[in-house]
């Protein structure tokens, strides 16, 4: 099958899917502190509806999967959609977006079900900065967890930290020297001002620019190709075993070779993380849509896929839906 491209040619291969909307933090950029009122149980999407999803795009030429939330590991019975997924012809990578929490329990469980790797969000490394950052989550448990998950084999384990000015920013040579001990990929990403708005402003946003130097001081970094790197640009320390990413949705738009769609988790099909317009998925298939109908909607939302956006560190995105029913 060939792959499908919109009309700025880029080939569209990856579906992010958001499972849940519910989390078992309340990170404070993500969410505001009374939480987010959930979507009702009956609106998010059933597993039988995302495989259905699924077997579409990867007609589609959709290749890779990747599970996001919320947090996708509070939804019941995991490893069986993760199984259905990759018993799917044509999906060759099924991986997932983690704030880790529960990876020591599941890990094992999730790689026989064919989970290729994990992403995991881990804005602190000390314990107290953490369960604060986080609003109650116990640093141990995601170390713990990011433990298994390497002894089940679902690497490279990728850590995802947002650094925030003068909250979790001493950090950054810390998180960069993870990398001279292990094999990580830990890629830095720009506070991007959407979610809580209880914390975002501008001078908390730091570059990558910045970030970048900051990590140099540990030593000189040196860029690596990694096939395939999505919207991060990799670097390495001389001889270290992992890398270090850089993300960066404000300052440098990756959008000119962005490959990816989006489910939200009430079933919305979105072209861009930053899209308004989104497309039905759930309501077409519970009036009885056929598989060439959902198929027309995904062409759909490929053709509707923006070139790119206008996000910056001044203009507020408010207004969108928060990351943890996009999933980011
Ligand atoms: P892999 O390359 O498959 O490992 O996935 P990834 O790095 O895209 O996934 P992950 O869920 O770890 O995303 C990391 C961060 O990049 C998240 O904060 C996302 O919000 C951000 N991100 C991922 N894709 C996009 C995108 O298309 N646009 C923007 N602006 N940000 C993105
Ligand atoms: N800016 C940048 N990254 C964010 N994430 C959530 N909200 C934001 C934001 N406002 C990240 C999380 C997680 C990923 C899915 O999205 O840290 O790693
Ligand atoms: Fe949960 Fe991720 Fe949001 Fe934190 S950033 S509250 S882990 S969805």
């Amino acid at each position: 099958m060939s792959l499908i491209k919109d009309k700025y040619e880029r080939a569209i291969d990856y579906l992010r899917i958001s499972i849940i909307d519910r989390c078992n933090l309340r990170c404070i950029y993500c969410m505001p502190s009374d939480g987010i009122k959930p979507i009702e149980h009956k609106n998010i999407l059933s597993y039988e509806e995302i495989i259905r999803i699924v077997r579409i795009a990867a007609g589609l030429g959709v290749r890779k999967i990747r599970l996001t939330g919320g947090e996708p590991l509070i939804r019941k019975n995991l490893p069986y959609l993760i199984s259905s997924i990759n018993n799917i012809q044509g999906i060759e990578d099924v991986s997932l977006t983690t704030n880790g929490l529960l990876l020591q329990k599941y890990a094992r469980e999730l790689a026989a079900a064919g989970l290729r790797r994990v992403n995991v969000s881990l804005d602190s490394l000390l314990p107290e900065r953490y369960r604060e950052i986080t609003r109650g989550g116990n640093i141990n448990d995601v170390l713990n967890g990011i433990k298994e998950a390497e002894n089940a084999g679902l690497i490279p384990v990728k850590i995802n930290m947002v650094p925030i000015r003068g909250f979790n920013d001493d950090e950054i040579e810390e998180f960069a020297l993870l990398t001279i001990k292990k094999q990580y990929h830990v890629r830095f990403i720009e506070f991007m001002p959407i979610g809580s708005r209880e914390i975002w402003n501008e001078e908390k946003y730091i570059s990558t620019q910045e970030i970048k130097e900051r990590a140099s001081a540990v030593a000189p970094l040196m860029p690596v190709k990694i096939r395939k790197s999505g919207p991060a640009r990799y670097f390495r320390f001389d001889g270290a075993p992992g890398v270090i990413g850089f993300i960066s949705p404000i300052t440098h738009h990756f959008c000119d070779t962005c490959n990816r769609l989006r489910i939200t988790s009430d079933g919305k099909l979105r072209p861009c993380l930053f899209s308004e317009t989104e497309i039905d998925l759930r309501s077409a298939m519970r009036c009885g849509a056929s598989d060439e109908e959902i198929e027309r909607l995904f062409r759909l939302s490929i053709e509707i896929k923006p070139e790119g956006h206008s996000i910056n560190h001044e203009k507020s995105f408010a207004h969108l839906k928060p990351m943890s029913k996009i999933g980011g």
